[in-house]
């Protein structure tokens, strides 16, 4: 009998400690706040710089920027993007994107225009700028792998420039039959 009580006791405690697993761990994706260059434990790995350390996708807000998906580098405060004929960085007003499944995001390749063409897949809403959604592109240029933003091209920040792409990767959640 106190057998049996202990056996119940353990399954309610394992159904426990697992409904609090589930709880912890948010499905899909979302942006959390980033300040300080605290990168968070979920945050979604999008590139890599020229040592080979991860980069993260960011999304930064100013008011002459408008809403725009941005890189976040390891050890920096910053988010960097594009706007116009400028690489632009802030350390206000950040996003990074965070999730617990990082294997149903992909990176598609892709070219200008073409995009609307990957009818299985969510593309990721990186922002908006002029009236227009964004998407989140990166590109192995200089031997990195830089995040940028999709507005029909890619457009990355280099050397404090923007850089276009025709030609790049663009990311997606969560693909039927790929
Ligand atoms: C972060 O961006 C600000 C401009 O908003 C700049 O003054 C500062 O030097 C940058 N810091 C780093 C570590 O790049
Ligand atoms: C923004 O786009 C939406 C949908 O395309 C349109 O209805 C709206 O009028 C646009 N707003 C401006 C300020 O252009």
């Amino acid at each position: 009998m106190l057998a049996v009580k202990v056996i119940v006791c353990l399954c309610t405690y394992a159904v426990a400690v697992v409904a609090q697993g589930v709880y912890l761990q948010p499905s899909g994706y979302y942006w959390r706040e980033f300040s300080n260059g605290h990168i968070p434990s979920d945050a979604v790995v999008g590139g890599r710089d020229r040592a080979g350390n991860p980069t993260y996708i960011g999304q930064l807000y100013g008011l002459d920027f408008e809403l725009l998906p941005a890189t976040i580098i390891r050890g920096s405060p910053n988010a960097t993007s594009t706007r116009h004929v400028s690489a632009i960085q802030t350390d206000k007003n950040i996003k990074i994107l965070c999730s617990y499944e990082p294997h149903k995001f992909r990176w598609i390749p892709t070219i200008a225009g073409e995009a609307y063409k990957l009818a299985n897949c969510h593309l990721v809403n990186g922002g908006s700028e002029v009236n227009v959604s964004l998407h989140i592109g990166r590109v192995n240029y200089q031997s990195e792998v830089i995040i940028g933003k999709v507005f029909s091209e890619l457009s990355i920040p280099y050397n404090g420039v923007p850089i276009n792409f025709k030609a790049f990767q663009i990311l997606a959640w969560d693909c039927q039959d790929l």
